[in-house]
């Protein structure tokens, strides 16, 4: 038993040496000094010593467990060491490393064409206003010269919130609004978002436009001429053809919508300008006199043009984007170009 005491030492010394793993650790020491490991196993012989033998053996023993126990503790605490000390090592940090670029916000593709659209009409002398989203039927329709059951009211899918308030289906209200509550000479341009109950390719139920007018003497429709091309050339920094197609809105007397030549076909016909090689950006005209006495203007004296630009149509062909969903699908992979 003695040998067998002195060699489950040295096979104990020899397997915790070549041991590398914390893990291996229980593993060793259920085998050695577990309830049926091999310590255990020749403890159990013990009971057949001589009773001479039996005091000396039994010392023995315990010396022998407690080195086992010493060899035990001692690889263990030198691999928790060793891993402990691979986990910072691993959780180092290089402050040498370059940090992370936070990533920046832009303003969306519509508010940078609304920002530049406004910042061309300023720049011509007219002066920014903003208006209610949630509209009065009365600034929407009425003082427009469009009264209850006119049949241009069928132009507009209106969002009704009761029924004398909707959400305005253009900027227009804002020519109402500021001559009834100023006096001419008036330059305003008015950016803000309409709402129509529309959805296909080149609409969405919310867009944005900016309504834009002058009203003072002797104002003509070259005037209007004038100023829609001069703002094209600067919007699209090039001589675009443009077209003034007759048209009819109520509120203006004569009135024109604007084509610009189609950017994605250069005119020749597409998906997006519907085959037709024109685009149209804009809808004007000159202010009806019927809106002048409305607001208390008399429409001897004063003129006045007015146009709305739609903004995402005029985002679209700046930036050559094929379908006007794509501005509110808050896609970033879409926004970051812009
Ligand atoms: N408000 C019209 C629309 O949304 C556009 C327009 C504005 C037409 C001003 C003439 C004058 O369709």
């Amino acid at each position: 038993m003695e040998q067998e005491l002195q060699r489950l030492q040295d096979e104990a010394r020899q397997e915790l040496n070549a041991l590398t793993e914390i893990a291996q650790l229980e593993d060793f020491r259920i085998r050695f000094l577990g309830r049926k490991g091999s310590f255990g196993t020749i403890m159990r012989s013990l009971g057949s010593a001589t009773p001479e033998d039996r005091p000396r053996l039994g010392q023995l023993a315990n010396t022998v467990k407690a080195e086992i126990e010493r060899l035990f503790e001692e690889k263990q605490s030198a691999l928790s060491a060793g891993a402990a000390a691979a986990k910072a090592d691993r959780d180092r940090v290089d402050l040498t490393l370059p940090g992370r670029q936070p990533t920046i916000g832009k303003l969306h593709p519509v508010t940078q064409i609304m920002n530049e659209v406004c910042a061309i009409f300023e720049g011509l002398g007219f002066s920014v206003a903003e208006g209610p989203d949630v509209e009065h039927d009365h600034y929407n329709f009425e003082a427009l010269n469009i009264p209850a059951h006119h049949p241009a009211r069928d132009m507009h899918d209106t969002f009704y919130v009761s029924e004398s308030i909707l959400l305005r289906t253009h900027t227009s209200p804002m020519q109402a609004r500021i001559m009834e509550a100023q006096q001419p000479p008036l330059r305003v341009i008015a950016p803000g978002k309409v709402y129509r109950c529309d959805s296909d390719i080149t609409h969405t139920p919310m867009f944005h436009q900016v309504e834009g007018f002058l009203v003072d003497k002797k104002v003509s429709f070259a005037d209007l001429k004038g100023v829609l091309t001069v703002f094209t050339q600067k919007m699209f920094d090039k001589d675009l053809a443009l077209r003034f197609r007759p048209s009819f809105f109520p509120f203006t007397e004569p009135s024109a919508e604007v084509d610009i030549a189609c950017v994605f076909c250069g005119g020749k016909g597409c998906r997006v300008c519907k085959r037709t090689g024109w685009i149209e950006i804009l809808g004007s005209g000159m202010i009806d006199p019927e809106v002048f006495k409305m607001v208390g203007y008399d429409p001897d004296i004063y003129s006045g043009f007015a146009f709305g630009v739609g903004i995402e149509r005029m985002a679209m062909l700046k930036y050559g984007i094929n379908d006007i969903r794509l501005y509110y699908e808050n896609d970033l992979r879409f926004l970051s170009q812009f």
